[in-house]
Protein backbone atom coordinates (compact mmCIF):
# COMPACT_ATOMS: atom_id res chain seq x y z
CA UNK A 1 0.00 0.00 0.00
CA UNK A 2 1.32 3.45 -1.05
CA UNK A 3 0.14 6.49 0.42
CA UNK A 4 0.12 10.01 -0.27
CA UNK A 5 -0.22 13.21 2.03
CA UNK A 6 -2.35 16.17 0.40
CA UNK A 7 -1.63 19.32 2.35
CA UNK A 8 -4.57 20.25 4.44
CA UNK A 9 -2.80 23.19 6.74
CA UNK A 10 0.20 24.70 4.91
CA UNK A 11 4.24 25.78 6.13
CA UNK A 12 3.03 29.57 5.73
CA UNK A 13 -0.07 29.44 7.66
CA UNK A 14 1.18 27.00 10.50
CA UNK A 15 4.12 29.21 10.88
CA UNK A 16 1.81 32.40 10.99
CA UNK A 17 -0.59 30.88 13.46
CA UNK A 18 2.54 30.21 15.99
CA UNK A 19 3.55 33.44 15.79
CA UNK A 20 0.18 34.55 16.82
CA UNK A 21 -0.08 32.33 19.51
CA UNK A 22 3.64 33.06 20.43
CA UNK A 23 2.05 36.62 21.00
CA UNK A 24 -0.69 35.94 22.84
CA UNK A 25 0.67 33.72 25.12
CA UNK A 26 3.97 35.82 26.21
CA UNK A 27 0.89 39.26 26.85
CA UNK A 28 -0.98 36.45 28.96
CA UNK A 29 2.32 35.62 30.95
CA UNK A 30 3.81 39.27 31.07
CA UNK A 31 6.17 39.51 33.46
CA UNK A 32 6.26 35.67 34.81
CA UNK A 33 8.37 32.63 33.97
CA UNK A 34 6.27 29.74 31.75
CA UNK A 35 7.55 25.88 32.21
CA UNK A 36 6.68 24.35 28.84
CA UNK A 37 5.75 20.90 28.97
CA UNK A 38 5.74 18.89 25.97
CA UNK A 39 4.23 15.91 25.68
CA UNK A 40 6.12 13.18 23.37
CA UNK A 41 6.71 12.58 20.69
CA UNK A 42 4.44 14.49 18.87
CA UNK A 43 4.44 17.73 20.50
CA UNK A 44 8.56 18.37 20.58
CA UNK A 45 8.30 19.81 16.86
CA UNK A 46 5.27 22.40 18.26
CA UNK A 47 6.57 23.57 21.37
CA UNK A 48 10.39 24.19 20.03
CA UNK A 49 8.77 26.78 17.14
CA UNK A 50 6.10 27.67 19.95
CA UNK A 51 8.99 28.54 22.80
CA UNK A 52 11.04 30.50 20.05
CA UNK A 53 8.61 33.53 19.54
CA UNK A 54 7.53 33.38 23.13
CA UNK A 55 9.00 36.57 24.41
CA UNK A 56 9.34 35.97 28.68
CA UNK A 57 11.55 33.64 29.99
CA UNK A 58 10.60 30.15 29.64
CA UNK A 59 11.95 26.49 30.66
CA UNK A 60 10.78 23.15 29.41
CA UNK A 61 10.37 19.87 30.31
CA UNK A 62 9.07 16.65 28.93
CA UNK A 63 6.59 13.61 29.31
CA UNK A 64 5.79 10.92 27.93
CA UNK A 65 2.12 9.05 27.80
CA UNK A 66 0.91 5.92 26.35
CA UNK A 67 -1.87 3.51 26.10
CA UNK A 68 -2.39 0.23 28.14
CA UNK A 69 -3.51 -3.11 25.99
CA UNK A 70 -3.33 -3.39 22.46
CA UNK A 71 -2.54 -0.08 21.61
CA UNK A 72 -5.98 1.47 20.69
CA UNK A 73 -6.88 4.53 23.19
CA UNK A 74 -10.85 3.50 23.28
CA UNK A 75 -10.47 1.85 26.77
CA UNK A 76 -9.19 5.62 28.28
CA UNK A 77 -6.97 4.30 30.33
CA UNK A 78 -3.60 6.07 29.96
CA UNK A 79 0.54 4.95 31.39
CA UNK A 80 3.05 7.13 32.00
CA UNK A 81 5.77 6.22 30.43
CA UNK A 82 8.20 8.85 31.42
CA UNK A 83 7.26 11.67 33.82
CA UNK A 84 9.17 14.65 34.16
CA UNK A 85 12.38 15.73 35.64
CA UNK A 86 11.51 17.92 37.81
CA UNK A 87 8.69 19.31 40.23
CA UNK A 88 6.07 22.01 38.93
CA UNK A 89 5.19 23.16 42.35
CA UNK A 90 4.26 26.63 42.10
CA UNK A 91 5.48 26.88 38.34
CA UNK A 92 3.03 28.56 35.42
CA UNK A 93 2.82 25.57 33.45
CA UNK A 94 1.67 25.09 29.88
CA UNK A 95 1.40 21.37 28.42
CA UNK A 96 1.98 21.82 24.64
CA UNK A 97 0.77 18.86 22.88
CA UNK A 98 0.40 18.67 18.79
CA UNK A 99 -3.48 17.43 18.75
CA UNK A 100 -6.08 16.39 21.27
CA UNK A 101 -8.44 13.91 19.91
CA UNK A 102 -10.63 11.79 22.07
CA UNK A 103 -9.36 14.06 25.30
CA UNK A 104 -8.29 10.55 27.03
CA UNK A 105 -4.45 11.99 27.23
CA UNK A 106 -5.22 15.19 28.27
CA UNK A 107 -7.85 14.80 30.70
CA UNK A 108 -5.51 12.20 32.64
CA UNK A 109 -2.11 14.61 32.30
CA UNK A 110 -4.43 17.44 33.45
CA UNK A 111 -5.19 15.57 36.60
CA UNK A 112 -1.68 14.31 37.39
CA UNK A 113 -0.41 17.42 37.00
CA UNK A 114 -2.99 19.54 38.77
CA UNK A 115 -2.20 17.06 41.86
CA UNK A 116 1.49 18.48 42.41
CA UNK A 117 0.24 21.80 42.71
CA UNK A 118 1.54 24.30 39.91
CA UNK A 119 1.11 27.89 40.15
CA UNK A 120 -1.29 27.91 36.96
CA UNK A 121 -1.61 24.86 34.83
CA UNK A 122 -2.81 25.51 30.85
CA UNK A 123 -3.19 23.65 27.94
CA UNK A 124 -1.92 24.99 24.27
CA UNK A 125 -2.38 22.38 21.13
CA UNK A 126 -1.54 23.12 17.30
CA UNK A 127 -4.56 21.20 16.16
CA UNK A 128 -7.92 20.28 18.22
CA UNK A 129 -10.50 17.80 16.94
CA UNK A 130 -13.81 18.33 19.02
CA UNK A 131 -15.80 15.87 16.89
CA UNK A 132 -13.53 13.14 18.78
CA UNK A 133 -14.31 14.82 21.99
CA UNK A 134 -14.97 11.98 24.43
CA UNK A 135 -13.56 13.44 27.39
CA UNK A 136 -14.30 16.96 28.47
CA UNK A 137 -10.62 18.84 28.33
CA UNK A 138 -10.98 22.76 28.53
CA UNK A 139 -8.12 24.02 25.77
CA UNK A 140 -6.89 27.64 26.45
CA UNK A 141 -4.90 28.08 23.55
CA UNK A 142 -5.63 26.07 19.85
CA UNK A 143 -3.86 26.32 16.53
CA UNK A 144 -6.38 25.00 14.24
CA UNK A 145 -9.81 23.02 14.92
CA UNK A 146 -9.50 20.33 12.13
CA UNK A 147 -12.17 17.47 10.62
CA UNK A 148 -11.87 14.16 11.78
CA UNK A 149 -9.24 13.22 8.86
CA UNK A 150 -5.97 11.38 9.15
CA UNK A 151 -3.44 13.73 9.45
CA UNK A 152 0.62 13.83 9.82
CA UNK A 153 3.32 16.45 10.04
CA UNK A 154 4.51 18.73 12.38
CA UNK A 155 5.15 15.50 14.86
CA UNK A 156 1.78 13.74 13.82
CA UNK A 157 3.11 10.44 12.57
CA UNK A 158 1.27 7.57 10.23
CA UNK A 159 3.20 4.09 11.32
CA UNK A 160 6.13 6.93 12.85
CA UNK A 161 6.35 8.73 9.12
CA UNK A 162 5.71 12.24 8.23
CA UNK A 163 6.61 13.71 11.68
CA UNK A 164 8.91 15.59 10.31
CA UNK A 165 6.82 17.29 7.33
CA UNK A 166 6.54 21.05 8.15
CA UNK A 167 3.23 21.66 7.10
CA UNK A 168 -0.36 19.43 7.93
CA UNK A 169 -0.78 17.07 6.16
CA UNK A 170 -3.65 14.45 5.64
CA UNK A 171 -3.27 10.76 4.84
CA UNK A 172 -4.94 8.92 1.36
CA UNK A 173 -3.69 5.70 1.39
CA UNK A 174 -4.26 3.80 -2.25
CA UNK A 175 -4.37 0.19 -2.91
C1 LIG B 1 -1.23 11.74 20.26
C2 LIG B 1 -1.15 13.19 20.71
C3 LIG B 1 -1.77 13.17 22.07
C4 LIG B 1 -2.81 12.08 21.95
C5 LIG B 1 -4.14 12.70 21.73
O1 LIG B 1 -0.14 11.04 20.76
O2 LIG B 1 0.17 13.65 20.73
O3 LIG B 1 -0.84 12.89 23.09
O4 LIG B 1 -2.47 11.26 20.82
O5 LIG B 1 -5.13 11.73 21.60
P1 LIG B 1 -6.37 11.63 22.59
O6 LIG B 1 -6.93 13.02 22.75
O7 LIG B 1 -7.30 10.70 21.84
O8 LIG B 1 -5.91 11.04 23.88
P2 LIG B 1 0.23 9.54 20.33
O9 LIG B 1 -0.37 8.59 21.31
O10 LIG B 1 -0.10 9.35 18.90
O11 LIG B 1 1.80 9.50 20.61
P3 LIG B 1 3.01 10.21 19.83
O12 LIG B 1 2.88 11.70 20.12
O13 LIG B 1 4.23 9.63 20.44
O14 LIG B 1 2.86 9.91 18.37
Amino acid sequence: MAEKIKVLISEEEVDARIRELGEKISKEYEGKQIHLICVLKGGVFFMCELAKRITVPVSMDFMCVGSYGDGTKSSGVVRLAKDLDESIENKEVLIVEDIIDSGNTLYYLMDVLRQRKPASLRLCTLLDKPDRRVKDVHVDWTGFEIPDEFVVGYGLDYAQKYRNLPYIGVVEVAE
